[in-house]
Formats: structure tokens, sequence, C-alpha cells
């Protein structure tokens, strides 16, 4: 069983407005169509991950929805400065994490070994792990797409063996904030590619793949369409209420 999810990544961004006008416009813009008796699940594929900062303001305003961290420590407590762990994102209502986004790789340093090793902490605290993986431009210039990908899995898979969930998103670097994407069909192919290497490596009783970079409400239905994309990861367009409400309802329709 998959478990599909359209998920905002605000990064380290309020959305403009402020948290209350963002939940407003998803209230405002759901109400006539949305009976919020069973709101819980016409929203149980959409998952939030705000600044750390901002997660209790949130979890109170918010009762629609999974909370995320954009990351967690790889650590599980001490002399740490700067860190977060998986047990404080969970006291603050975290049902997900996301885990090697690209900008963590690129100004953070962090590795393949570092994603491999927060993942399985997640998987031990009962945390859905959203992995990122993807290719530079440079080697997406080059051809070498697929080989990137094979070998940041190798590193973060190799003999994993869960009964747990895991959702792999496949984010081209060139592809986040530029506007730019691959077409649909394209990630269609290198999701199923990602499955069939995962699978060759790791027993993963349940993984999701969904999609992330430059996804907005022009251009994601042509994504959700497709048979090996179970949702997105966005991030600039997530932080429009509405657009993000737009793209969820576009990502249900497709379902
Ligand atoms: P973007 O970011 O939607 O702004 O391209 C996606 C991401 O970084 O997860």
């Amino acid at each position: 069983m998959s478990h599909p999810l359209v998920i905002a990544n605000w990064k380290m961004n309020i959305p403009s407005g402020g948290i209350s006008s963002w939940i407003q416009s998803e209230m405002v813009s759901t109400n006539d169509e949305v009976d919020f008796n069973k709101k819980s699940s016409y929203f149980k594929f959409m998952g939030i991950a705000p600044p750390i900062s901002h997660l209790s303001e949130l979890e109170n305003l918010l009762n629609f929805g999974f909370l995320g961290s954009q990351d967690i420590s790889r650590f599980n407590d001490g002399a740490k400065t700067g860190d977060i762990s998986a047990d404080m994102v969970i006291d603050k209502g975290c049902t997900f994490s996301i885990l090697g986004h690209s900008e963590r790789r690129e100004f953070y340093n962090e590795t393949n070994k570092d994603v491999s090793e927060k993942l399985r902490i997640c998987l031990e605290k009962n945390i859905l792990p959203v992995i990122c993986i993807g290719e530079s431009l440079e080697d997406y210039n080059a051809g070498k797409t697929l080989e990137v990908l094979d070998m940041q899995i190798k590193e973060i898979f190799t003999s994993l063996s869960t009964k747990k969930t895991v959702v792999i998103a496949y984010e081209p670097v060139w592809a986040i904030g530029s506007g730019k994407t691959p077409t649909p069909d394209d990630v269609n192919n290198i999701h199923q590619h990602i499955k069939d290497i995962v699978q060759s490596i790791a027993e993963i009783e349940a993984i999701s793949f969904i999609y992330g970079g430059s996804v907005n409400c022009e251009n994601a239905k042509s994504f959700f369409q497709q048979t090996n994309i179970d949702g997105a990861l966005i991030g600039g367009a997530s932080l429009n209420g509405k657009e993000f409400l737009d793209i969820y309802n576009d990502f249900l329709e497709t379902f």
C-alpha cells in the first residue's frame, strides 16, 4: 500500500500575509465544497512542513492535514548545538519529516550517509520519512540522471528492511524554484526506474513516489495524471494558501 501525499514545504519562509491568513484561504476556498465534519478525510493526503519555530502555531490553528518537519537531527539527543531531534518534532505534532532535501545537501553538506541514518531514526520513531533525491543541472546535462539517482538510492537504502511506509521525493535540483520541470512522462519513467532499483536492494513494504520542482497550479495535474506519481512536494507555490489548495484539489480529482 502506498501513501499519496501533497506536501507544502515552506522552507525558511512564512506565507506572505501570515499563517492565519494562509489557513483562512484554505478554509474559504474549501468552504463550498467540503463538509467540515468530514474534513479529516478530505485533508488526509495533505502535509505541511513549516519552519520548526511555527509548528506550535500551526498545531493550534490547524485542524486538518499532517504536520511535518523539514529535517531532523541524525542524533537522538545530547550536545548537538542547533539540532532538533525526532522526539522533539514528534512532541510538536509532526508525523512526517522531509529528509535529504537538496538545499540541506548544498548548504549544509549533508551526505547520503546522513540521510540514511535519519531515515532509520524516522522508521524507529514512527515518523513517515520523505526522502529527497535528484540530480544537479550539471549531471542532467551530462545525461547522468539515472546514474546519480542509482548512487543516491544505494547509499541511502541498501539492506533496509521495513514494514513501514517510505515516501521518495524525486526532485531534480535544476527544477527547484526555477520554473523549469522535466516532462511528466520523464518523471513517470524515472519513478519507475527508482522503484525498480529500490526494490532490488531493499525490502520496503510500502513506497510512494512524489515529484518536486516548480510544481504549480498550471502544471500539477499533468504530473498527477501519471501512474507512477503519487503526489508532490511543493515549495514556492505552497506559500499561497489558495494556490496550494487548487493543486491539492487537482490531486484529489486525478487520484
Ligand atoms: P519549488 O520547491 O516548488 O519552489 O520548486 C520544491 C522543493 O524544494 O521541495
